[in-house]
């Protein structure tokens, strides 16, 4: 598949990276179609990895993958344009965190909103799906990271949407029964609403290698 990946950062390094490896072709978006980190990364990883901006990379994208700050993210998928995206599943990883006041961050979309709901809102012909934001970019594509069952949640309106994007976890080897599928993208905001206790059990565990787990009898 064509793979789309908005952002140069570690998310959208670590997400392409993975896609590569397992045979997609993915081109990289940024602001700019020079950005150095974007053309190293696509030098080291040969033929399959392209660089672009937020435009070229979704015009070329048959699915995108949207890893990018999540305050600048509707202006991002703005500057990809609403074409570039119409019809395409729409995995969006990013934390609507505002880092405005220093740490620890608040969340700048919460309560009654998310920002996987404002994405989709803003591109009703796009099939939103939120998803692996709940955990840090190494455990995103290598869940053997974190030792036994943990859990990755998968919110989204369109059941079809959320199966492909179910499909390619387990193709990063996230054994199927460990994907809770939440429900509609209003779901998302629980999913969002856990970064503060993310950021702290990072703080206490000391290592980015922890998830959830859901246990229930
Ligand atoms: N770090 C993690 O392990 C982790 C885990 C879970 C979720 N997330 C979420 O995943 C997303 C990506 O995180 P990250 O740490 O990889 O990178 P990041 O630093 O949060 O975002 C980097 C990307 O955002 C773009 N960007 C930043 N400010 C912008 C602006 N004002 N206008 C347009 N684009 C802007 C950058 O564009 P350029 O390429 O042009 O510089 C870059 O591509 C975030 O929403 C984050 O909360 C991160």
């Amino acid at each position: 598949m064509k793979f789309a990946v908005m952002g140069t950062g570690i998310v959208g390094t670590t997400m392409a990276g993975k896609l590569v490896t397992l045979g997609h072709q993915v081109a990289m978006g940024s602001r700019r179609a020079d950005h150095p980190g974007a053309l190293a990364w696509a030098a080291a990883t040969g033929e399959q990895a392209g660089v672009g901006t937020f435009a070229d990379a979704a015009g070329f994208g048959e699915i995108v993958v949207n890893a990018t700050n999540g305050g600048a993210t509707l202006e991002v998928l703005a500057a990809a344009g609403r074409a570039n995206l119409s019809g395409k599943l729409l995995i969006d990883i990013a934390n609507p965190l505002d880092f405005s006041k220093g740490f620890p961050p608040t969340l700048s979309i919460l309560n009654s909103d998310s920002l996987g709901e404002r994405i989709q809102a803003a591109y009703p012909d796009a099939r939103v799906v939120k998803t692996l934001n709940t955990m840090s970019a190494p455990v995103m594509v290598q869940p053997s990271l974190v030792p036994g069952h943990h859990n990755a949640f998968v919110s989204g309106n369109d059941p079809a949407a959320r199966t492909e994007v179910v499909n390619l976890l387990a193709s990063f080897g996230w054994p199927e029964d460990d994907i809770i599928q939440l429900g509609d993208i209003t779901t998302a905001r629980g999913a969002e609403m856990y970064l503060p206790l993310w950021l702290r059990l990072f703080g206490v565990t000391g290592t980015p290698h922890f998830n959830i787990k859901v246990a229930w009898g």
